[in-house]
This record gives structure tokens, sequence and C-alpha cells, in this order.
């Protein structure tokens, strides 16, 4: 299977950090403009520091990485970057999820980031054809009541927003720290993901299910621990976003081939795949199905179930949905 007919299969992404599509180059263009000095000579030194240990050592790179988002335009410019390579990668939907407290945090405001993405999925929309939907993440290594206040602050977007999700440092930062913030978003009537089971054991995906109501599940890949949550996960079709390379390079597994993905499917899980973060995980959608294809034989059947999980479990309206769903059978048929 080609490189080739892969970018031709139909998919959505669902776990898709928008500063995680930072590339080195962009890092470099966007430093420049705003007159910030990156402390690395250029864009293939910064490439080269690109060698996580863990979670944490990827995490101090990327918010280090994010720091040259200033204006609305950044923001506007580093969407659209990836609504770019994304549509060449066949990507028909998104869920694009950012970090607003780490923008704040440097003195960027909510509007900045709300305009910058929102104009930017408007015009990926009509001028590539690749819809969207914004997952507003919060940061679990912060403080609940920050998290908190975002919400409360978002209040002019609520409207805009597809759903909450909960990301950064999950060992030691369980999803009942949150379990506030994640009820009031619910009374709102705004859905919930949570990454879970990355780092964290099994009873981070218990917490996310049972206190945070969550509605997708990110990664999910240590819920495999137990069977019990494998059976409720199985029998609720809980969609979990799983990203095979962010795996690899976070060294969760030290091979692809080691990954459990294929026991997944195996119990039945309805999983998709997704690139995470994909200026920094060795690329985007095609390299992780074209990786999934190597590492454990998958043929176009099983690409296609796959890629029509992800659309089925997308935030997206039905009758796109059922669009996609039917150019992916056309694909096929073809
Ligand atoms: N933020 C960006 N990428 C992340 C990941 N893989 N896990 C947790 N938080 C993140
Ligand atoms: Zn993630």
């Amino acid at each position: 299977m080609t490189n080739d007919w892969l970018a031709g299969l139909p998919k959505a992404e669902l776990h898709l950090h928008i500063e995680g599509t930072l590339t080195p180059e962009q890092q470099f263009e966007l430093a420049e403009r705003n007159d910030i000095t990156l402390p690395y000579d250029n864009a293939e030194s910064l490439r080269a520091a690109y060698e996580f240990e863990d979670l944490s050592a990827f995490l101090a790179l990327y918010y280090q990485g994010m720091d040259v988002l200033i204006t609305r335009d950044d923001f506007y410019d580093l969407a659209m970057a990836y609504f770019e390579r994304a549509a060449a990668d066949g990507v028909r939907h998104a869920d694009i999820s950012f970090d607003p407290q780490a923008h704040r945090a440097r003195g960027v405001t909510l509007d900045t980031c709300f305009d910058g993405l929102l104009t930017a999925m408007r015009d990926a929309s009509a001028r590539l054809d690749v819809s969207s939907a914004l997952i507003m993440s919060f940061m679990r290594d912060r403080d609940a009541d920050e998290a908190a206040e975002v919400l409360e602050d978002a209040a002019p977007w609520y409207g805009e927003i597809a759903a909450i999700g909960l990301d950064s440092a999950e060992v030691g930062n369980p999803p009942e720290k949150f379990a506030a913030v994640f009820a009031r978003a619910a009374e709102l009537g705004i859905p919930r993901v949570a990454h879970a089971g990355e780092e964290g054991g099994p009873e981070y995906v218990t917490g996310a299910l049972d206190v945070l109501n969550v509605c997708r599940i990110d990664h999910g890949v240590r819920a495999m621990e137990d069977p019990e949550l494998v059976a409720r996960l199985r029998e609720s079709r809980m969609p979990l976003t799983v990203c095979p390379l962010s795996n690899v390079y976070l060294k969760g597994v030290a091979r692809l081939e080691d990954h459990n993905l294929p026991a997944m499917i195996a119990e039945g899980l309805n999983v998709n795949i997704n690139s995470d973060d994909p200026a920094y995980f060795g690329g985007g959608m095609v390299n992780n199905f074209a990786a999934c294809v190597a590492a454990f034989d998958w043929d176009e059947a099983m690409c296609r179930m796959i890629a029509a999980n992800g659309v089925r479990d997308a935030f997206m309206p039905a009758d796109r949905r059922e669009a996609v769903l039917a150019e992916i059978e056309a694909y096929m048929g073809a």
C-alpha cells in the first residue's frame, strides 16, 4: 500500500494539539516576526533537540516552542499551515485542541487565540473543504481553579467550543482534580474529553469516565492493563483516540511493533488513530497510518475501518459525517 493511497483515504483527525503542529521552520519565522530570539541557531539544530525521554521532557520543549505565538495572525498562520498539510494527507475533518492557559500565562488573551483559530477554521472549510471543531483543553499540571476561571472567561465562545479537554503532565494529576470544572462544563452543555492512560495507569481512564463523564478518551492505551475496564470500554463503544507515533516518540513503547494497538482492536475497542503533535512526533496522519501498516501489516480494509471509526466519533454535523463516510466507501469501491 502506498502513501498516495493512504493520502487518498478520507480521514478525520480527533486528537491534535494545534500548538504541536508548530514546525521548527515556522517557529523561526514567527520568532523573527515577533522579534524573539530562540536559543537555537536554526531550524535544524532545534529539530535535533527533539529527543524525548518521556512526556515531561517533551512538554518542556513544547511549551517553550509556543512562546513565539503572540498575535491573532500567529494563531491563524499556525492553524492554516496545519490545515494545508492535513488536506494533503486526506484529512477531511479535524478536531483541533488548544491550551489557553499556556498562552494566558504569557499575556496572550483568549480573544487572540479564538480569533486566530476560528478564522483559520472558517477559511480552511471554505478554501480546503476541511471541516473542523475546536476543543479547549485544560492543563492538568496547573491549578483546577485556574481551569475553572478559563472556562468562565470563555463564555463569549461557548457556541464555538465543541468540547473541553484535559492534557499536559498526567501522572500525579488525576482526573479527580478537575471534577468541579468538568461538572460545570456538563451543566453548560459542553461535551468533555480527556487524556487518560497515556503515561498514567488504567485508574486514570476509569476516573475520566466516572468523574469527568467524558465522551472520548485521548490515548487510553494503558486501559489494556485492566480487563474489567476493557470490557466496559468495549460495551460502551467508548472512542479511544490513539496516537501511535506519539507513543513511540515519548517512549511509551520501544518500537511501534510493541504497541498494544493490535490487541486493542482484537479486543473490539473503538479505536481511531491520530497524530497528537505532528511537528514533534514524526509527522501527520499519513505517516501514522503508514507506520501502522508497516508495523502491523494492516491491509486496506483495516485502514478503512480505522478511518471510518474516526469519522464516526468526530465532532461534526451529521450531514458532513454521512458525506465523509460515503467518500470512504466510494474510495474503497473505486
Ligand atoms: N499536550 C500536547 N501533547 C500532549 C500529550 N501527548 N500528552 C499530554 N499533553 C499533551
Ligand atoms: Zn495529546
